[in-house]
């Protein structure tokens, strides 16, 4: 496995590979990879002849009172996890490397980005759409693979593929949880012991707002109501939002005809989490 910083020394691998035709997959990551991150890579690993992982911490789609200093980094254990998930190359490069001191072109997308996650953070997703169309232009890969823990941003890295005619299939994986249900995230290391207990309460209503729709319940607004009573049980929580919209357009609904996405973002303590469900089977 290598590492290499450099725009130019990903472009005279991935040439080489391609020569050969073999298939590439690359699994955009911000770091810090977790067990979540290593389904995205075996994913990729079995999918594709060769795998890039890319480690940036994109400041561009941190807004100016997020947690940009503060994100955990850690590329010696980084590059321990994927030597032994087989990933074949991690890009790991600096700001400058991504954004030139002439930089001038954004990728901005309408409607899936003004609702849910875009509310609160108003220029997050123009910043993670232009450093993804740069990694797919870097990496040139077949397939991209993404986490479903965030579900508005898989849809838009979809819509922006379609819509940009991007030459490659991008795959969403599963959402990996602790065993107590907590969703895998980067961030759960920012929560104290009791917070880390608090944050249950987003799985829980998961798992309530779920069995609900599961067992017939098409009113919105009832299934929301009983998870949102559910989280503010929990004296360490704060609600963000609880929504459900269409699973395609991330444009709210008032009654379940078409798949789903029910998502959620609480803040426990400072740290904010997300979690979600998607319900297809309409
Ligand atoms: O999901 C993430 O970790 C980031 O948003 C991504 C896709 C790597 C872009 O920086």
């Amino acid at each position: 496995m290598k590492i290499v910083k450099t725009i130019k020394e990903v472009r005279e691998i991935v040439k080489l590979w391609k020569k050969e035709n073999l298939s590439v997959g690359l699994v955009p990551t911000m770091g810090y990879l977790h067990e979540g991150h290593a389904s995205l890579i075996d994913a990729s690993v079995s999918g594709n002849d060769k795998t890039v992982v890319s480690i940036f911490v994109n400041p561009m789609q941190f807004g100016a009172n997020e947690d940009l200093d503060s994100y955990p980094r850690d590329l010696n254990h980084d590059s321990k996890l994927c030597e032994e998930h087989h990933v074949d190359l991690i890009f790991n490069p600096e700001p400058n490397e991504m954004y030139g001191k002439d930089f001038y072109t954004y990728v901005n997308m309408n409607v899936l980005t003004e609702d849910l996650c875009g509310i609160t953070r108003p220029i997050h997703f123009k910043g993670v759409c232009t450093v993804v169309a740069k990694l797919f232009n870097i990496v040139q890969p077949d397939n991209a693979y993404f986490g479903q823990k965030d579900a508005q941003q898989l849809a838009i890295i979809k819509q922006m593929v379609q819509d940009l005619n991007m030459p490659l299939e991008v795959h969403g994986c599963p959402i990996v949880r602790e065993i107590d249900g907590l969703a895998k995230s980067s961030r759960n290391t920012y929560l104290s012991t009791e917070e880390r207990q608090s944050a249950l309460i987003l799985s829980k209503a998961i798992t309530l707002g779920q069995s609900l729709v599961e067992n017939g319940e098409r009113d919105c607004s009832k299934v929301l109501t009983s998870m949102i009573d559910l989280i503010s049980s929990e004296p360490l929580a704060k609600i963000d939002y609880v929504k459900i919209v269409d699973l395609k357009t991330i444009q709210p609904v008032n009654t379940i005809e078409k798949p789903i996405l029910c998502a959620m973002a609480v803040y426990i303590g400072k740290t904010r989490l997300i979690d979600n469900f998607i319900f297809e089977e309409v």
